[in-house]
């Protein structure tokens, strides 16, 4: 369990720059992908697929892509920075500006005539020094059943996203989720490129990498268990829980965790035991019937 809460607590957003000099090992990349191959999804469906790129002309290619920021989609993404880490620790959700490209922060900028505009019009601006790209796809002809809007499909792609990323962590691969594969632009762009099927819709694009230096240091928050848990009735608030049993620390943010991730057992006052390497995990007795491996069911 403390190892499980260890690695929620420290899977984080990767922004910085990647060592280019490093590929994805091997055995890395094929922890991440058996991760998003046991993710769960709606009536096992199993609704996606994901593109390896790592060739480096093709990802110099995509830096040169062009984006369609619009100017909604920045003046929402402000309503959810912070300026200053006060401001955000004390508003407990959203991220803080300074990790943004400053074209984001200044809405003088967001004018289509306005020469900062072309910091934002470049895929590069979203993925410096890149070694790899997993581009996450779905057969936007199938849905889950009953789904409306696919709603369900889309949380077990959520899921798939959600256990490479924990994988990641545990691996020490840092792992960014880039939403701007998703814009229409940047999609057609990414079909005409690596022959995408029109049928497959884009969801978005995982970058993947060593980081030259961690963006662990920066402040991240969450909103407090009784912030967003009801209990019986909507509005009623749950029975108070010790947060400090989880998570101790007067403000209860999340940089101090990904920063002292080494020492957190004994933090969290639970027995430290080190996370098991991921061969070791492999070989463990408990067995999963693997079919595509064309494995015999065990009796
Ligand atoms: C569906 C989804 C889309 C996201 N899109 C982006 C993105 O385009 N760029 C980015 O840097 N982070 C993106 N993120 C990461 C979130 O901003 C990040 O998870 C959140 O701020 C919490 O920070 P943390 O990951 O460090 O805990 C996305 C996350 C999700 C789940």
């Amino acid at each position: 369990m403390s190892n499980v809460l260890e690695i929620i607590q420290a899977r984080h957003s990767e922004r910085g720059p990647f060592d280019p000099a490093r590929p994805v090992a091997r055995e890395d990349l094929g922890a991440i992908l058996e991760a998003a191959r046991w993710a769960p999804t709606p009536l096992n469906m199993q609704n996606f697929e994901i593109l390896l790129v790592d060739d480096k002309e093709l990802l110099e290619s995509i830096e040169r892509f062009r984006s369609d920021a619009s100017e909604a989609f920045l003046r929402e993404s402000y309503a959810q920075l912070s300026f200053s880490e006060e401001e955000l620790l004390a508003k407990k959700t959203g991220l803080l500006a300074s990790m943004f490209p400053p074209a984001w922060t200044d809405p003088e900028a967001w004018h289509p005539d306005s020469d900062s505009r072309s910091q934002l019009a470049f895929v590069s601006t979203w993925m410096p020094q890149t070694p790899m790209l997993l581009l996450i796809l779905h057969d936007a002809g199938k849905r889950a059943p009953g789904s409306e809007g696919d709603a369900l499909g889309n949380i077990g792609l959520g899921c798939v996203v959600e256990n490479m990323w924990l994988m990641s962590e545990f691996l020490g691969v840092g792992f960014q989720v880039l939403s701007a594969f998703s814009d229409p632009r940047v999609e057609r762009q990414m079909r005409g490129l690596l022959g995408v099927p029109d049928r497959m819709k884009i969801d978005l694009a995982c970058r993947l990498g060593y980081p030259i230096e961690s963006t662990h240091n920066s402040v991240r928050v969450r909103r407090r268990v009784e912030a967003f848990c009801h209990h019986n009735s909507f509005g009623s608030k749950p029975p108070m829980f010790d947060e400090d049993e989880f998570l101790p620390g007067s403000e209860h943010e999340l940089n101090r965790a990904t920063r002292r991730v080494s020492s957190l057992g004994a933090e969290l006052k639970m027995p430290q035991s080190k996370p098991k390497p991921y061969a070791e995990l492999r070989n463990s007795p408990v067995q999963v019937h693997d079919v595509a491996a064309g494995e015999e069911k065990p009796a």
